[in-house]
């Protein structure tokens, strides 16, 4: 089975598409629909056999739990126990790419949590995603709609390479605004806890919700799954550059075909070079620039180191994870 790709419009999508495609969900399928951050991997969240095969399409680890996408703030209560911290970040900063994680309901299956007694949710402000939600009237089990392992799809073409056999329906509606994937906030306590730096400032979160507590604790690493395992590689070696950063030229020396990525022009002679205007544009670009240096066959990619200003953060922590360190 090849996956069927539809064309919709990102701010207002046609309805025929979205029936046709929350249809597919209400029959236990698998839809990979646009977000504002990167392009999800969507099934029946309260569906376990729908669950299920998410992991088995993305080759995903079973104890790495899944976001629960809503299409509005009241349907969590569906679903979880939200802190009166966690509605004072909903009403900020929902809908956009903020993910909360709070303590699940029973009606949320095991196999959406990895036995978690916690759920992370989050309310898309794209039109696309918010209308299959809302037409399939459940919530939506959503990963990254890439096989596990690889940088995360910010448009259809990603989605079918990585997983075009798997899915029954891909909605295109182009390449995503962010670019990368939604902070995550763990939001159980009376602190909040910042699992996995995203499309959303710790900033503007501060501004709210005070200090925020950054991960570092071997119990908060417990907390958050996925950061346990190794995330968004391109499939050739990543060297960071930068200031603080050592200087890559040294290990470049084996290599012929270098890619680069970066908003400052390289100091380095490279094959391939994507220069972004700014940060944001960067993050925006970052996934997709790493897929069109390794379809041009460089042998490593060297990648500018931002500062952790606003979204730097998510993407030192995105450049880190691919560089493996
Ligand atoms: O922007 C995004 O967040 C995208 C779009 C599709 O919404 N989704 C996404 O999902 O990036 P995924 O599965 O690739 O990343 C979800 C992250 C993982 O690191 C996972 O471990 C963490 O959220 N997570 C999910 N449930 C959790 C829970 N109950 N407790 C702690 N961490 C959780
Ligand atoms: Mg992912």
């Amino acid at each position: 089975m090849k996956a069927k790709l539809l064309k919709v419009d990102w701010y207002d999508p046609e309805l025929t598409f979205i029936t046709e495609a929350a249809g597919v969900l209400e029959r236990g399928g698998l839809v990979a629909f646009p977000t504002e951050t990167v392009y999800g991997l969507g099934a029946d969240g309260l569906n376990s056999k729908a669950v299920i095969s998410i992991f088995n399409a993305k080759g995903r680890p079973v104890d790495n739990p899944l976001i629960l996408h809503v299409s509005e703030p009241s349907e969590v209560y569906k679903i979880a126990y939200p802190t009166p911290l966690a509605e004072k970040l909903m009403k900020s900063f929902w809908p956009g790419p903020l993910t909360l994680v709070l303590r699940a309901k029973d009606i949320v299956p095991p196999e959406a949590t990895g036995g978690l007694d916690t759920v992370a949710v989050r309310m898309p402000s794209n039109q696309v995603a918010n209308q299959l939600i809302r037409y399939a009237g459940v919530p939506v089990a959503g990963p990254s709609a890439n096989r596990s392992g690889r940088p995360s799809p910010t448009d259809a073409e990603a989605v079918f390479k990585d997983l075009g056999d798997f899915v029954d329906i891909i909605l295109d509606a182009g390449p995503t605004h962010v670019g990368v994937e939604s902070t995550v906030l763990d939001v159980t306590g009376d602190k909040a806890v910042l699992l996995r730096p995203g499309g959303q400032s710790v900033e503007a979160i501060s501004e709210v919700a005070g200090a925020v507590d950054l991960i570092g604790t071997t119990d908060q690493k417990k907390m958050s799954p996925g950061t346990r395992y190794r995330h968004y590689a391109p499939l050739v070696p990543l060297f960071l550059t930068g200031e603080g950063e050592p200087d890559p030229a040294p290990f470049l020396k084996r290599f012929s075909r270098i890619g680069y990525l970066g908003i400052s022009d390289p100091e380095i002679d490279v094959t391939f070079r994507v220069i972004f205007t700014d940060i944001r544009s960067y993050a925006r670009g970052l996934f997709s620039a790493m897929r069109e240096l390794e379809s041009k066959n460089v042998d490593a990619i060297v990648a500018e180191f931002p500062s952790e200003k606003g979204i730097g953060l998510a993407l030192r922590d995105r450049l880190r994870r691919a560089s493996g360190r």
